[in-house]
This record gives structure tokens, sequence and C-alpha cells, in this order.
């Protein structure tokens, strides 16, 4: 699984039936040995650990690999790698890199491969568990109104999700400084003033500041600035549509995309999201899997 958007509808419906199963306690396990492992060539909290926890709640073999400790030092390619896994015995890899669409170099390895994210191309697992956190609350797609709000251009979830949520039937918009915004954001979705945008939305997807691909700009950077700016504040909070949700994707930069006192506020939906993130990896391993003709109980 390499694009969210490369999915049908009917895809994506039968992934988020699946997690949605796996939050409310479903039991699913490998009926044979298979082995997984997970290459991340990017820093990562959440989604290493929770296709980790996935892994192993569907009775998989996670195979450690620890990218700062490999062969990748000694020049091995990302190809070979691969390559030399799989002839190992891992059935299956998540991989993260900065490289998009990295994913393009393994054709003719035969193994599955689960994108953890490639550079500021895509994130599907991501997508996948804000579409279940966004369907918990609301029971549909179809005429929701979703603010994608800061770093568009250097992230890989804006982008893929408004795709996505504009094939399901949701209208998006964006905001935040005008040169962050990309081609993307001007194709999936319509630009608002933030003091606009807030009082429209049911969602409030809040994105975090990516300095790690910024240049030059990093140096000019005010949080307090930006925070007044295009933050969510306290005061712009308060402005929000009675049941209006909070999302980001996470690590947080508190005080500057959100203030640090609505990280967990009633409508922040953020610890909620990453809960949902070992169900929705559940769902899209198990079927990564099932297409290869493993099978589970
Ligand atoms: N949201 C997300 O991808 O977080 P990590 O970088 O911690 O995996």
């Amino acid at each position: 699984m390499f694009r969210t958007a490369d999915l049908s509808v009917e895809e994506i419906n039968n992934l988020l039936q699946q997690a949605g199963e796996f939050s409310k306690g479903k039991v699913s396990k490998a009926k044979t040995e298979i082995f997984v492992s997970n290459l991340f060539f990017e820093d990562s909290t959440r989604t290493k650990t929770s296709f980790d926890v996935a892994q192993r709640k569907l009775g998989l073999h996670v195979v450690p690999f620890d990218v700062s400790a490999s062969s990748v030092n000694k020049g091995e390619s990302l190809y070979d790698t691969v390559k030399t896994l799989k002839s190992i015995g891992i059935d299956l890899c998540v991989i993260r890199h900065k490289k998009e669409k990295y994913y393009n170099e393994f054709e003719g390895i035969d193994i599955s491969i689960i994108n953890g994210g490639d550079g500021t191309g895509n994130h599907p697992s991501q997508n996948i568990l804000d579409l279940m956190t966004i369907h918990q609350e609301f029971g549909k797609f179809n005429g929701l109104k979703v603010g994608i709000v800061g770093d568009v251009k250097h992230s890989r979830v804006a982008n893929s999700n408004a795709e996505v949520l504009r094939k399901l039937g949701s209208k998006v918009y964006f905001s935040g400084p005008e040169k962050w915004f990309d081609e993307g954001a001007i194709i999936n979705g319509t630009y608002l003033d933030i003091d606009d945008l807030i009082k429209e939305v049911d969602v409030l997807m809040l994105l975090r500041i990516q300095h790690e691909r910024h240049d030059e700009e990093k140096v000019k950077f005010s949080p307090e600035k930006y925070h007044k700016k295009f933050g969510l504040t306290v005061e712009r909070e308060k402005k929000m549509k009675k049941n209006a949700i909070i999302m980001h994707p996470a690590p947080i930069n508190r005080g500057v995309e959100i203030a640090d006192e609505l990280v967990e506020c009633k409508r922040s939906r953020i610890f909620k999201q990453m809960e949902n993130g070992v169900f929705a990896r559940m769902a899209i391993l198990k079927t990564a899997l099932e297409e290869k003709g493993f099978e589970f109980k």
C-alpha cells in the first residue's frame, strides 16, 4: 500500500470497517508463520510503534530492524536491503524513507511493502486512521467540511487526506501561510483565512510545521507570530461549530499550531487518532497479507 488515493472507495470502506471491528475487540491471528520488519529511515514514534503493536496483535513475528545499526551505514542500497530481507524470509516490510516514491525501486521483489511515509509524498496509514477518526465522529464523509491548516507544502498528510476526502464527498478548505501552499492544495481545496475557516468546518486538521524540511525559513520563523496569525488560539477555538473536532497527526508543536491547553480539550481527537492508528494498521496489514495469500483466523 503506497498511496491512499490509489484505493477505490470500496477498498477504503473495507479497511475502515475492519479497523472499526478491531477497535471493538475483534481478534484475528495469522494461521501460519509470517515475518515482518519495520524499516524507518526517518524518525517516528507513533507510526513505528503502532505498526509494531498491530503486528503483534495479529500474531505476526516482528523482526527488529535498526537502520542506524544496519549495513545501510556501509552503503547498502534500499533495494539491496529489501531484497536481502526477502531472501532471509521477511514477508512484509513497513518502510519510511525521506525519498518520495522510494517504493518504485522494489518492482520485481516479491514482498509486501506498506508505505510508512515517503518524504513529502504520502502517509497512507495516517490517512486511514484519520478517516476512521472522522467517521467514528460523524458516521459519514459526504457533506462534511474539513479545514487543513498549516505547513501544507511539507506535509505528507495534507494533500493525500484532501484528495481522499474529496473523493468521499467532503468539502476541503486550506489555511496557513500562502508560501506553504502547493499545487495539490489549490487542486483539492479552497483557501480561507483562518478566522473564516474556523467558523465553517466540522473537522479542523492542524499540521505540524516540518522544520526538518525547511531550509532558510527556520532562521526567520517565529513560533509566537505563527500561533497568533495561523494557529488554533484559545480565542479561535471558542468560535468553532458546536460539534466540530480538532485533529493533528502529531508530533505537536505545542503553543504553535495549537494552544497548549487545547491539545487535550473536549473537542480534541488527537490522542484518539493515535489509539485508532493501531486498529487502522491492523486492517492495512491483514489486507496486504491476505492479498499475498496468507490466511488469518
Ligand atoms: N503522525 C506520525 O506519522 O507520527 P510519527 O512521525 O511519530 O510516526
